[in-house]
């Protein structure tokens, strides 16, 4: 199974990356990524850098060196599936809104589409790789469309064959070129194999053979699910401790590090923040509770339930605790809203906690000004499903809005002004330098600060005047 020609369904956080991480690495094969979205093919071919659909450091780098030269985009997915050797499928998979298993059972129409369009247009032998994160058994389904195909009475169909693999991308967002460059592990799930060893052989180019683990199929498909369900887990878990910290006391950045240092638990994911978010960990929890109920563990259901109702419960304590602190009133209050994207390094929103916690500031008659170095204000308006003030940069809270309202500011100092309280929501590095003693002065007073990251010196803001909340902190 020589693999030359390697095509990739979906140019998203996961497809877009991945590939150009692989294109570096193997100079000797072609990439093909395509997508049915042609503004954002358009935006991956752009010639300014900064305009490409997705922010991620060192990204860039690698699309200006590779693009053009074994790395493509572009929007003919048909074309080059006939060509490919190898067909990665990166689509997106969201939660089901209806039917059976809405609310918790990923919706597969895309991944079933990709699946047919490969059936439609692969000559010869084609291994199909999973790397969205799929359900347990999809590969079967993706597996029964592809065998259909050789039923049809056209000479095509008798030449053709077809490997499914599960190759679940561990990749995290705003780290992503790292994660790609030097996995922890890389997870090759599959029954035939020849088609796993033709799949290894491109990671052994840059992977230690030792961090290369086959499983079978269904083995990885499950393992993506529980390694996200486990790293959520520890945020809930750290999330719900920061609470009980607050009420009696305790810090939960020492609870963190008393804990983290026994090697059992290790010190990783156990910030306590404003809840999680991304596009993967709320899915992937509630595809696995959906699994769990089908296969009748209820149990098993409602214990990774806790861990998606934990962290909703805590972005809404957030808002609340907001409310109580400016008196149970924010008609007339003007917040600056210090991060939208779900975490730092990226432009990415799916899920942030800040959608939740602005929509409950909003529901209270709040005016806030959003900043965010990465996330355009369009992005905001399609998450908070509310069009951005039209007073843009007069007087946003003068109004006397008894709704809430909401502008976008492109400078941390513009947010600030005439504000009564700053909420930092994202951990973006410009945060935590920020000069209390002089953006105290452009603040309304009783001012407050918020800061769900734990970034900010408490000092730094108590020496301002301004009154300081961090998340976990009993003592301040
Ligand atoms: C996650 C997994 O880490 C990755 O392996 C998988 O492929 C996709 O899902 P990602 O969603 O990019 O990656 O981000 P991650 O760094 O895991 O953070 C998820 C959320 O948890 C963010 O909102 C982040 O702010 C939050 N988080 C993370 C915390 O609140 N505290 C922590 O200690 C770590
Ligand atoms: P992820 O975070 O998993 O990468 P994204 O939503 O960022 O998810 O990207 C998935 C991409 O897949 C989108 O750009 C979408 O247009 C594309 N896509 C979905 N279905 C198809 C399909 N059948 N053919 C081509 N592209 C598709």
């Amino acid at each position: 199974m020589e693999i030359k020609n390697i095509c990739c369904i979906g140019a998203g956080y996961v497809g877009g990356p991945t590939m150009a991480v692989m294109a570096n690495k193997c100079p000797d094969l072609n990439f093909e990524v395509v997508d049915f979205n042609e503004e954002r093919i358009k935006k991956w071919n752009s010639k300014d850098l900064s305009e490409l659909p997705i922010y991620e450091p060192g990204l860039a780098e690698i699309i200006k060196d590779c693009r053009g030269k074994n790395l493509y985009f572009s929007s003919l997915v048909d074309e080059k599936i006939k060509n490919a050797d190898m067909v990665f499928i990166s689509v997106n998979t969201p939660t089901k809104t209806s039917g059976i298993g809405a609310g918790k059972a990923s919706n597969l129409k895309w991944v079933e589409a990709c699946a047919r369009q490969v059936a439609e247009n692969s000559k010869g032998h084609t291994i199909v790789v999973e790397k969205s994160t799929l359900p347990v058994r999809t590969a079967e389904a993706i597996m029964t469309i592809l065998e259909s195909s050789k039923n049809s009475n056209n000479s095509r169909s008798k030449q053709i064959s077809f490997d499914v693999l599960s190759n679940p991308e561990f990749l995290s967002e705003g780290n992503a070129i790292n994660d790609l460059n030097k996995p922890d592990r890389v997870l090759i799930g599959g029954e035939n194999d020849q088609a796993v060893e033709a799949l290894c052989k491109i990671y052994k180019r840059w992977v230690p053979e030792k961090k290369i683990l086959k499983t079978n199929i269904w083995s990885s498909e499950l393992a993506k699910l529980t390694a996200n369900a486990f790293l959520a887990q520890r945020i809930s878990s750290i999330n719900s401790i920061s609470a009980l910290c607050e009420a009696t006391g305790a810090d939960i950045r020492e609870v963190s590090r008393a804990i983290g240092s026994d090697s059992r638990i290790g010190a990783k994911f156990l910030d306590s923040g404003p809840g999680f978010g991304g596009s993967c960990f709320k899915k992937d929890i509630l595809n696995l509770v959906y699994l769990a109920e089908y296969f009748g563990l209820p149990e098993v259901a409602t214990f990774w339930n806790a861990v998606v109702k934990l962290n909703t419960w805590h972005q809404h304590r957030i808002s609340k605790l907001i409310i109580k602190k400016l008196f149970g009133n924010l008609s007339s209050k003007k917040i600056a809203v210090l991060g939208f994207a779900f975490k730092s390094n990226t432009n990415d929103t799916r899920e942030s906690a800040s959608i939740q916690i602005c929509k409950d500031l909003l529901d209270e008659g709040a005016s806030l000004s959003i900043q965010d170095p990465k996330v355009s204000p369009e992005q905001i308006e399609i998450d908070l499903n509310l069009a951005m003030s039209s007073n843009q940069n007069k007087n946003l809270v003068n109004k006397n809005n008894s709704e809430g309202c909401w502008e976008y500011s492109s400078k941390i100092e513009d947010a600030l002004l005439g504000a009564d309280a700053v909420l930092i929501l994202t951990e973006w590095k410009e945060y935590s330098n920020i000069d209390w003693l002089k953006m105290s002065d452009k603040m309304r007073r009783p001012g407050w600060v918020f800061d769900s990251r734990s970034i900010i010196e408490p000092k730094k803001v108590l020496k301002s005047g301004l009154n300081f909340w961090r998340v976990g902190d009993g003592v301040i």
